[in-house]
């Protein structure tokens, strides 16, 4: 019997055996709605407060940003998905949902699944848990894979060049979609995950830039610890090539990825964020001498340990990989303070609630119907905030 179909006979059944089986999830939820609130009250008041001109990069008690605006939300949404997807990227609105108990309606080919969009994504859901959660509980190489060709799909895009009329890539699936972008050195080892997605995506007949943004949020809250960050589907595919070299390579200097984020109204803050993802990765093209060495100890928990090691400090396994770029960015003075409070306690709470808005809006780059998008947060799994032996090291799948 087909995943897929098991999960369509238990239906709720299964998301209410999930919620039941982490005791710690009510917790969680009075965590994420602690945390946000005061948090979005104080960036408010801050915007208010204190006019922008005196909140200089070299000012390192100037408070964070809230980041601007993108794509057809740039004046705050005109639809009710426009204006949440807005709030959420100005960080007045969580980034993360566990609005649940959603029933799936039929069968993925039937008139009922068609007639609600989440219901093709709650199939694929449930065929993406089978594919990315290994034998221990913890996430596996396709998860990992799936992250990575999420920030490789909808990384390039710019700002710079979207002024210049050059308002293409992003989150567009052209990596998969386009003959030239899996080509490219920095794509290398995509291959496998890109193959894969291309059969879900015939199998599903979902767009594919929707499917690689879904499979990069769905491999997250896969990983034990992981954030279930909220998600939205109806981008607009292209099979043109993105513009070249709009992605951070592994020995560029905290400068360049800082100026070439910034390109994609990512702060220097949600960049610290981002690069933690690098908690479930695995070299193998940096280094070849390395197959397969991870960029944190814990290769298959959604853990901070990354931010730690990355330092040098705390359980440091021979086998870990550090990137230099990883390295330049945990001492740069306009990053260092984020790093080390990752690092830190509460490091998790807070790595995930700034992961969740930092993602959202790298998923969201060169979308130009945000207005037009549907939230499927539902179809995800739960999270699983708490996992037995998650510091277990070496432990990858
Ligand atoms: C992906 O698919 C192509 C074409 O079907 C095949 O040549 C290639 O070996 C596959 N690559 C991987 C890594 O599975
Ligand atoms: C839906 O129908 C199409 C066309 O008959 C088929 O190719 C596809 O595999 C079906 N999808 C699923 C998930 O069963
Ligand atoms: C990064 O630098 C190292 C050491 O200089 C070098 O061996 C490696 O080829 C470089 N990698 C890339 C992708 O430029
Ligand atoms: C990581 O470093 C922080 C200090 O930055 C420390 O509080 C924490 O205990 C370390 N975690 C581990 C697992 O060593
Ligand atoms: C959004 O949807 C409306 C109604 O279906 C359509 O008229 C409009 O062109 C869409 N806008 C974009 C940017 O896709």
């Amino acid at each position: 019997m087909k995943v897929t179909n098991i999960l369509f006979g238990l239906g709720l059944l299964s998301i209410l055996e999930e919620s039941v089986a982490y005791p710690g999830m009510s917790n969680t939820i009075s965590e994420i709605k602690q945390r946000t609130l005061p948090k979005r009250q104080t960036l408010l008041q801050r915007r208010v407060v204190r006019p922008r001109q005196v909140e200089t990069a070299e000012d390192p008690e100037a408070p964070e940003e809230p980041g601007v605006l993108i794509g057809d939300i740039k004046d705050g949404g005109t639809t009710p998905i426009g204006k949440t997807v807005a709030r959420i990227l100005l960080e007045t609105e969580s980034g993360q949902s566990l609005e649940a108990g959603y029933q799936i309606p039929g069968p993925p080919n039937s008139t009922e699944c068609k007639e609600d969009t989440c219901c093709i994504w709650a199939h694929i859901s449930a065929e993406l848990t089978a594919a990315f959660r290994g034998p221990s509980g913890r996430c596996n190489k396709w998860a990992r894979a799936a992250v990575r060709l999420g920030f490789h799909d909808a990384g390039t895009w710019s700002q710079a060049l979207a002024d210049n009329g050059q308002d293409f890539g992003g989150a567009d699936g052209s990596i998969a979609l386009s003959a030239d972008e899996i080509q490219r050195p920095e794509n290398n080892g995509l291959q496998g995950i890109v193959n894969k997605t291309q059969v879900w995506q015939k199998k599903f007949g979902v767009g594919m830039g929707d499917l690689i943004q879904f499979s990069a949020q769905h491999a997250v809250v896969t990983c034990p610890l992981g954030p279930r960050i909220r998600t939205f589907v109806g981008r607009k595919d292209s099979s043109k090539a993105a513009v070249d070299g709009l992605l951070p390579g592994v020995n560029d200097s905290a400068d360049k990825l800082i100026k070439l984020f910034e390109d994609k109204t990512i702060s220097p803050h949600d960049l610290v964020a981002l690069l933690g993802a690098h908690t479930t990765s695995e070299q193998f093209f940096v280094d070849t001498e390395q197959k397969g060495a991870p960029q944190d100890g814990t290769p298959g928990v959604w853990d901070t340990l990354f931010y730690n090691q990355t330092l040098g400090t705390g359980p440091l396994p021979k086998e870990v990989f550090r990137f230099p770029s990883d390295i330049v960015l945990s001492k740069d003075p306009r990053t260092a303070d984020e790093w080390l409070s990752f690092s830190g306690p509460e490091g998790q709470n807070h790595w995930n609630e700034d992961y969740s808005y930092s993602y959202i809006r790298l998923s969201m780059l060169g979308v130009n119907n945000i207005n037009n998008l549907t939230e499927c947060t539902k179809v995800l799994p739960l999270p699983r905030p708490y996992f037995q032996d998650a510091g277990q090291l070496l432990v990858n799948e």
